[in-house]
C-alpha cells in the first residue's frame, strides 16, 4: 500500500478529517470526545497525515501532531493509525516522517507519552522510558524520549 505522508494546517477541512480519524482510533474506544478547547489549543502545533487513494478524495490512514515541549525538545502527540491498517508499517513510517520534520526544525530530541500497550512499538523505534507510570485518559502511560 502506498501512503503519502504530508503536513496539513490546523483549522482546515484536512485538519477536520484528521481529527475524525483520531476520534475513531484514540477517543471513541474509550468513550471520550475532544473538547473544543483541546482542538483550539492544537493551533500552535504541527499536524501530519498519511493518505492513499485518488488525489481528489484521498483516504487518511494515519495522523500525528508535533509540538514544542521545551527548547530543543519536541513532543509527538496523538499518533493514530486507522484500525484496519495497523501492523503494516504505517505507524513506523509516520513516526520516522514526523521525527525527520522535528530534526529539520532544529530539535535534537523528541519525547512522547505512550499508552502501556504501545511502549514496545516505540521501543522498536529507539525510544526509552524516562518516567514512572502515570494515568491519562484512564490508562497507564509512561514518558519516552529519543535523540534525533
Ligand atoms: C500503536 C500504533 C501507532 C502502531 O502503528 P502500526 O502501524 O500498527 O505499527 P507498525 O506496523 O508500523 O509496527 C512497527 C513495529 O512495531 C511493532 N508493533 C506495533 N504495535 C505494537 C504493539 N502494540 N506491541 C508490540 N509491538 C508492536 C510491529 O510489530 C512492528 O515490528 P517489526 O518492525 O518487528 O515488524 C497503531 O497500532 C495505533 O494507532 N494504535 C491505536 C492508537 C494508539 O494506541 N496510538 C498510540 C497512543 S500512545
Amino acid at each position: 500500500m502506498s501512503v503519502e505522508l504530508k503536513e496539513i494546517q490546523h483549522g482546515t477541512s484536512e485538519y477536520e478529517k484528521a481529527v475524525q480519524l483520531r476520534r475513531e482510533v484514540l477517543r471513541k474506544p474509550l468513550g471520550l470526545e475532544y473538547t473544543p478547547e483541546q482542538l483550539a489549543a492544537e493551533a500552535t502545533e504541527r499536524h501530519f497525515v498519511g493518505e492513499c487513494g485518488e488525489s481528489g478524495s484521498p483516504e487518511y490512514l494515519c495522523s500525528a501532531c508535533l509540538a514544542e515541549e521545551e527548547p530543543g525538545l519536541a513532543r509527538i502527540r496523538q499518533v493514530a493509525v486507522r484500525e484496519d491498517c495497523q501492523g503494516k508499517g504505517i505507524g513506523r513510517d509516520l513516526m520516522e516522517f514526523v521525527e525527520s520534520e522535528a530534526k529539520a526544525a532544529g530539535y535534537t530530541k523528541v519525547m512522547l507519552c505512550s499508552r502501556h500497550y504501545a511502549i514496545p512499538f516505540y521501543e522498536k523505534l529507539g525510544y526509552e522510558c524516562v518516567s514512572d507510570w502515570f494515568e491519562e485518559v484512564g490508562m497507564p502511560h509512561r514518558s519516552m524520549i529519543k535523540s534525533l
